[in-house]
C-alpha cells in the first residue's frame, strides 16, 4: 500500500479521487470515442445568448453583480415559476441567481445541515450530494431506486427518517435514470415529512426537460411541500451553455437567509454579463418552453436508431438521459462494457455503477442524447454493431 502523506491522512474526502467522467474521458478522448458520455451538450447555444453576453460585457457590466442576483432576472424567474408552477416567490427575499446549480447545491447544504446531522438522498444519483454532506460532518443516508423503474420506495425513506434527519435530496427529473416525480411522489413526499422540520432540496435542473405532454411535478407545484423546500435549477442546462456556471435557488426566506449567508462568502455573486443575457433572454418564455420537444425529437430519435441494436432500452420520461441494459447479452461489469465499448466500438458511455456510492453493478450504461444528429447518428451506429460476450 502507498505510504500516504500528513494531507493525504488528514484528508477531508479520501475516498475521492479522479471521478470516472475523467477517466473515461481519457480514454474515449485516446481512442478519439464518440461522446455520448457528457451531460453537456455538444451543439451551440442560440447566437442571442452570446451577443447578449458580448452586449452586456461592452456596456461595462464587468463588475460584481448584486449578491442575490439581478434584480430584473429574479423577477422573470419569479414570474416563470409563478406561471409554471402556481408558487409565489419574492425575487427580493426568496430568489438567489447562483453561480450555477452545483453552488446552488452546495449553498444549500452548507447553510441547512449541521455536524451529526442525517441527509437521505437517491441512488444512482448526482455525484455532488454526499461529498457536499460529509464537508458538512453531517451524514449522507443513501437509499435505493427500485429498478427497473427507478421509483423511490416511500416506506423505505419512512423508515429511514430519524430524530437526526435534517434533510431529504430529490431529483426530478432524474440524473441518470431520466425518470420523473409523479403527482403521488409528492403527495408520498409530503406525507413523510408531515410534522416533521425536514427540509427538501430539490434539484431540478430538468425541469424544462420533461417528456410526452406530461408536467414537470416539482416542489412548486405543492404548496405544503414548497414551504420547506429549497429548489435548484441551471440556465447552463436550460439554455445550452453549461460552461457560463449560473443557475438559482428558490426557497422561503427563512430558508433563503441561511443559503445566502453561504453564497456569499463562496461565491458573492455569480457571473454579470451572463445574469444580463439570460435576463434579456428568458423575457421570451418560448426559449425555455420549447426545449421539451427540443430534447423529445432527439430522444425519440435515440430509441429508434437502437431499436435493432443488442441493447434494451429503459424508457426516459426527462432530462437528457437514456439507461440501456446489456445483461441479457453480456456477463461483463457495467465498466467493462464501457470500456469495451470505447476501445472496440469507439463510442463513450457511462456505467451505472459510477452513480452508486457503493458500485451496485446493474449490467446498465448511461447514454445522453444532448448532441447533435450527426453524433446521435454516429453513436447508435456502433451501439448497432456491438456483438454479444
Ligand atoms: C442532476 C444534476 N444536478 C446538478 C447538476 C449541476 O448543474 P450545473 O452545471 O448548473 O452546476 C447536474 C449537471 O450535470 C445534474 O445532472
Amino acid at each position: 500500500m502507498a505510504i500516504q502523506t500528513p494531507v493525504q491522512q488528514r484528508s477531508k474526502l479520501p475516498d475521492v479521487g479522479t471521478t470516472i467522467f475523467t477517466v473515461i474521458g481519457q480514454l474515449s478522448a485516446q481512442h478519439k470515442a464518440i461522446n455520448l458520455s457528457q451531460g453537456a451538450p455538444n451543439f451551440p447555444c442560440d447566437p442571442k445568448l452570446v451577443a447578449g453576453v458580448t452586449k452586456a460585457m461592452q456596456e461595462g457590466h464587468n463588475q460584481y453583480a448584486p449578491m442575490t442576483g439581478l434584480a430584473s432576472l429574479k423577477q422573470l424567474i419569479a414570474d416563470k415559476v409563478a406561471s409554471l408552477y402556481g408558487a409565489e416567490y419574492d425575487p427580493a427575499e426568496e430568489v438567489l441567481v447562483t453561480a450555477s446549480a452545483s453552488e446552488g447545491l452546495y449553498s444549500a447544504i452548507g447553510g441547512l445541515v449541521h455536524p451529526g446531522d442525517e441527509v437521505i438522498y437517491f441512488e444512482p444519483s448526482f455525484d455532488s450530494y454526499a461529498p457536499i454532506v460529509r464537508l458538512q460532518g453531517a451524514k449522507p443516508v443513501a437509499l435505493k431506486l427500485s429498478l427497473p423503474d427507478f421509483t423511490v420506495d416511500w416506506d423505505e425513506v419512512r423508515a429511514a427518517i430519524t430524530p437526526r434527519t435534517r434533510m431529504i435530496i430529490v431529483n426530478t427529473p432524474h440524473n441518470p435514470s431520466g425518470q420523473v416525480f409523479s403527482a403521488h411522489d409528492l403527495e408520498m413526499l409530503a406525507a413523510v415529512t408531515r410534522d416533521t422540520d425536514i427540509v427538501i432540496l430539490s434539484d431540478e435542473v430538468y425541469e424544462h426537460i420533461v417528456f410526452d405532454g406530461k408536467k414537470h411535478h416539482g416542489m412548486a407545484t405543492h404548496p405544503q411541500l414548497a414551504e420547506r423546500s429549497v429548489i435548484v435549477s441551471s440556465f447552463g442546462k436550460t439554455f445550452h451553455v453549461t460552461g457560463w456556471r449560473v443557475g438559482y435557488c428558490l426557497a422561503p426566506a427563512a430558508l433563503m437567509d441561511e443559503i445566502c449567508k453561504v453564497h456569499q462568502f463562496l461565491m458573492f455573486s455569480a457571473d454579470t454579463p451572463m445574469q444580463y443575457a439570460f435576463a434579456d433572454y428568458m423575457s421570451d418564455p418560448q426559449t425555455y418552453l420549447s426545449l421539451a420537444a427540443f430534447y423529445q425529437r432527439k430522444r425519440d430519435l435515440m430509441q429508434s436508431l437502437l431499436a435493432d441494436s443488442p441493447f434494451e432500452l429503459l424508457p426516459s420520461g426527462g432530462s437528457f438521459f437514456l439507461l440501456a441494459r446489456f445483461g441479457h447479452f453480456s456477463d461483463e461489469s457495467d465498466s467493462e462494457m464501457v470500456k469495451r465499448l470505447i476501445t472496440d466500438y469507439g463510442v463513450a458511455t457511462i456505467p451505472l455503477s459510477a452513480f452508486y456510492t457503493d458500485g451496485t453493478d446493474n449490467k446498465i450504461i448511461r447514454l445522453s442524447f444532448a448532441k447533435d444528429e450527426a453524433t446521435l447518428r454516429a453513436g447508435a451506429e456502433a451501439l448497432c454493431r456491438v456483438k454479444p460476450r
